[in-house]
């Protein structure tokens, strides 16, 4: 069960600072160990600022943004939209992002999240749903297949010099995504 004072609410232009501080702590921690520590030790704090900005200051209304809030503070986020040009085909929306501060995960949060950010995809009907994450990553590979999740590609992905193994999950109907 979600923690009783956890809001869910529409990102907006004011959160970009948080979230990307949010999300930059969140793969220090929870990518330790799945890629390299070179990787995470030369994350700068702002790594996803200027990106969170641009989704915002867009004004595309396909854009699905939210934040998990608890007590005013910015604990998860997640953001979806028409898919990347990488998807595999008949897969029209994405997730392109959810992320828990690793001191909130396992409260009901992501998926809270995952609900809200789905929800806005059946609306926009990009639907399809596809959510590409780390191959070796056995906690959210596990949650997304706790969600009736099924592996539909793999891919490597260029990152700040390295290159990271992905594999993506689908959902042809996104009930099991927006029920609960
Ligand atoms: C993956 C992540 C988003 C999940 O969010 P979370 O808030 O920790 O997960 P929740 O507490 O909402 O779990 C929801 C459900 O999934 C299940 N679940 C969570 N982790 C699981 C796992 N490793 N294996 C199986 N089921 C799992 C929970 O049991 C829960 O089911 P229940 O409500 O029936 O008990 C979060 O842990 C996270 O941010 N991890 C680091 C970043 C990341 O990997 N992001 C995904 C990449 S796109």
């Amino acid at each position: 069960m979600p923690t009783p004072d956890l809001r869910i609410r529409r990102g907006v232009i004011d959160d970009a600072k948080e979230a990307s501080r949010a999300h930059t702590d969140t793969w220090r921690i929870s990518y330790r160990g799945l890629v390299p520590d070179a990787l995470l030790d030369g994350l700068k704090d702002d790594r996803w600022e200027n990106g969170w900005r641009r989704g915002f200051e867009s004004m595309d209304p396909t854009r699905v943004v939210h934040v998990a809030e608890i007590d005013g503070r910015i604990v998860g986020f997640a953001g979806g939209g028409r898919a990347r040009a990488n998807a595999p085909p008949g897969y029209v929306g994405e997730v392109y992002a959810l992320y828990v501060r690793p001191e909130h995960q396992g409260e009901g949060i992501g998926r809270a999240l995952l609900k809200a950010a789905a929800e806005g995809l059946v609306e926009r009907g990009l639907v399809p749903i596809v959510i590409w994450t780390l191959f070796d990553n056995p906690a959210s590979r596990g949650f997304y297949e706790s969600l009736g999740g099924a592996v539909i590609g793999e891919k490597r992905e260029p990152f700040e010099g390295y290159e990271l193994h992905e594999v993506a999950y689908g959902w042809l109907d996104a009930a099991p995504l927006v029920k609960g």
